[in-house]
């Protein structure tokens, strides 16, 4: 695992875009798979600004909440609209976001992780991290096996995540989220953590020891992980 120490999150979300964008240059049709979130807003900015070629590029989304409309602001699809697809030349059918307005979330699952597939698997996955070190919506005491599935949100992430709704009881209780497996697959996964909120998970990961209480930890068994982190998320 590399680490890669940043000031600040200004300087995170610089290196993080130049990291994509080599992943871009390097194989200008790559499988991005993206997370949402407040970590990864500033290197969209960048990415945007960088004016990036997308047109041959294929992204999947790591997760969405169930049950949510796409035009709720809420909504992980409303979310990549806003910082990622309306502003670079994506392909419509290049993006794939689990859909969470389904009426058959299993079927929804099997048909996304089958789609990953068919695309020749994830060049790059891109991953925020939990507070309670969650990655995509796999959360703490989940299989580690698991593959893109429907799953409970802890009250722990409901918090967390309340800051963004009305009220904790606007934050939809499930997510369709890619599974820690599905994660594994790819075959280059980046890591960005900011802000103290994060400093114990991020110190939890920097060992070898995999806790599946904090699920990031399995990402010690990938070989090709960088962690972009700031001095806040890294404790100094
Ligand atoms: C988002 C996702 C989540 C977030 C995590 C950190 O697609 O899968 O795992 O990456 O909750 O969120 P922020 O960046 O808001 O601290």
């Amino acid at each position: 695992m590399r680490i890669i120490r940043c000031a600040n999150y200004e300087e995170l979300s610089q290196k993080a875009a130049e990291f994509v964008a080599a992943q871009i240059t390097l194989k200008p049709d790559c499988v991005l798979g993206l997370p949402t979130g407040s970590t990864p807003i500033g290197m969209y900015a960048r990415l945007v600004e960088m004016g990036m070629d997308f047109s041959e590029v294929t992204t999947f989304n790591l997760d969405e909440y169930y049950p949510i409309k796409k035009d709720n602001p809420q909504s992980y699809h409303y979310f990549m609209t806003e910082n990622l697809y309306s502003k670079v030349n994506l392909k419509p059918e290049n993006i794939y976001i689990p859909n969470g307005e389904t009426t058959d979330p299993a079927a929804e699952c099997k048909n996304y992780e089958k789609s990953i597939l068919a695309c020749g698997g994830l060049d790059m996955q891109v991953l925020g991290i939990g507070q309670n070190g969650h990655i995509g919506f796999n959360e703490p005491g989940e299989m580690l096996n698991s593959y893109t599935h429907v799953t409970k949100l802890t009250q722990n992430t409901i918090e967390a995540n309340a800051r963004f709704f009305n009220s904790m009881d606007d934050v939809p209780k499930q997510a369709l989220t890619m599974g820690v497996a599905t994660i594994m697959r790819a075959r280059r996964i980046l890591l960005l953590a900011s802000g103290k909120s994060k400093a114990h998970v991020v110190r939890a990961l920097q060992g070898s020891v995999i806790d599946p209480e904090i699920p990031a930890t399995i990402l010690a068994a990938h070989n090709d992980v960088t962690v972009i982190a700031d001095a806040e998320a890294l404790g100094e």
